[in-house]
């Protein structure tokens, strides 16, 4: 079930958030009933921290109260009113208005706080009952409900999609994925499947995908018939074992995210056709498994791209950039106005920025300024790396054009970049190496898989492309 707001009611229970450094001036305008039961339970508004006042009648709670912290606390952590939703038990809450100190949320922040609130119910219960929904909230004035259900709706299927194990997530499944939100807003899909992708000049996605039982694939989906193009391409590794060049258990563990820029790109596509945005959207998703068996793609082998440029096989592990290689190139074939890639291209990524943050590379710098400015307002962390020309010697030392796979390891998700530039053309084209997954829970964010930079990514498309 995708979270959504509670219709308006009556009976839904007051929630004041209070800001911790205002939190005694505020209890001073409270009754007694409000201020001594809060002082008596030590309600500080510290971040997280929630209070139910019960009425005097015994007859359920009068009030409610979250802590909403310190600027300083909030900086440290996103979400700050999920990390009281999260706390509060089962009921209908309405935000009080602001304007006495009750409501400390700033009017800037509303949305992406109720973005993290609905996300508090989001569960993966796939495999397992999950615990109820808990906490619901009223829409508060002033917020665009159907856009922040939105939001929501594209981050719970990034998640799911993620989430789901390789067994139910194969290329089947993803293709399936990408039919069904296809459908669901009148787009099309096509698919270019195995042996046909050897007839349609895609060969370095059959190569990396034709080891697998399931077959390997090009999705390709298309919306919209008016104003600029936009194309999207997300790498869809449904797992990566690292092929021959096989990755030790302890990497491989969480391999069934190497789908994850797909997942993240058919979210934004959710979100951009819900939002009805006039754009040509193009979804690219080479869907494969990075599989073992005789007829495996091999260390050494050299490649022959769509675009014509050789790739000396140095390690099949590396096997995201080349299925991204020839998507890229037939997305710039058909001359977009911007191209998007994401992938969960690199370890070197996440060893450069953590988890949280989502590297991105741009080739145009007024993308970079606007996916930075949308950023913070979005929830959605990224963080600007370089196309840094003089490495691009260090992806062409072979006896092919280009290696996939440098040795020494240096700027290792510069190189990858620089690699799929090759192939991105003469597109002004935006790149981003995600991890696609939370490693410990955070309020709004569970272990498991998430979504990152689509948010930013979707709020900046109006500047970006002039909409
Ligand atoms: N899917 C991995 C990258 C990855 C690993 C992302 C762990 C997130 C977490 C990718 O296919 C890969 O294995 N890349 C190699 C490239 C190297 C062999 C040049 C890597 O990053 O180690
Ligand atoms: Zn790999
Ligand atoms: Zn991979």
């Amino acid at each position: 079930m995708t979270p959504v707001f509670a219709a308006p009611c009556d009976n839904a229970i007051v929630l004041y958030v209070i800001d911790q450094a205002s939190c005694e001036t505020w209890l001073q305008t409270q009754p007694d009933q409000v201020a001594g039961w809060a002082r008596a339970n030590g309600f500080k508004g510290a971040i997280g921290q929630v209070l139910l006042v019960p009425a005097s009648d015994g007859n359920g709670p009068a009030v409610a109260l979250a802590g909403y912290g310190s600027a300083a606390q909030r900086a440290r952590q996103r979400f700050t009113l999920a990390a009281a939703a999260e706390k509060l038990p089962e009921g209908i809450y309405t935000l009080a208005s602001g304007g006495d100190g009750g409501n400390a949320i700033p009017e800037t922040a509303l949305e992406q706080e109720c973005f993290g609130w609905l996300m508090t119910q989001y569960r993966f219960d796939r495999y397992k009952e999950a615990k109820a929904p808990g906490a619901a909230l009223v829409a508060p004035e002033g917020v665009d409900a159907k856009a922040v259900e939105s939001l929501v709706a594209a981050e719970c299927l990034t998640r799911d999609l993620i989430n789901t194990p390789a067994a139910d997530m194969g290329p089947d499944q993803l293709q399936a994925a990408a039919e069904d939100l296809a459908r669901e807003f009148g787009a099309t899909a096509q698919v270019t499947l195995d042996q046909d992708l050897l007839e349609q000049n895609l060969p370095m996605i059959h190569a990396v995908g034709r080891a697998a039982t399931a077959r390997p694939r090009l999705i390709d989906l298309r919306w919209g018939d008016n104003g600029p193009k936009l194309t999207l391409v997300g790498k869809g590794v449904c797992f990566d074992t690292g092929g021959l060049n096989l990755k030790p258990g302890s990497s491989m563990g969480l391999m069934k995210k190497d789908m994850g820029g797909s997942a993240t790109v058919l979210g934004l596509a959710r979100m951009i056709m819900a939002a009805g945005l006039p754009v040509q959207l193009r979804v690219l998703i080479p869907a494969v498994e990075n599989a073992v068996s005789g007829n495996a793609f091999r260390p050494g082998d050299v490649l022959t791209s769509r675009k014509g440029l050789t790739v000396e096989i140095n390690n099949t592990d590396a096997e995201g950039r080349l299925v991204l290689a020839d998507a890229l190139t037939l997305a710039d074939e058909d001359t977009p106005d911007l191209l998007i890639s994401m992938a969960t291209l690199t370890g070197a990524a996440r060893v450069a920025v953590g988890p949280d943050l989502a590297p991105f590379y741009a080739s145009a710098d007024a993308d970079a300024a606007a996916i930075t400015g949308t950023s913070g307002p979005m929830a959605d962390p990224v963080w600007r790396m370089p196309f840094h020309d003089p490495y691009e010697t260090m992806i062409e030392p072979g006896i092919a054009d280009l290696d996939n796979a440098p040795a020494g390891g240096f700027a290792g998700s510069i190189t990858a970049a620089l690699f799929l530039r090759r192939f991105a053309g003469n597109s002004r084209y935006m790149h981003f190496d995600i991890y696609g997954w939370t490693p410990s829970a955070a309020p709004a964010r569970p272990k498991g898989g998430v979504g990152q930079g689509a948010r930013a990514i979707f709020a900046a498309l109006p500047e970006m492309l002039n909409l």
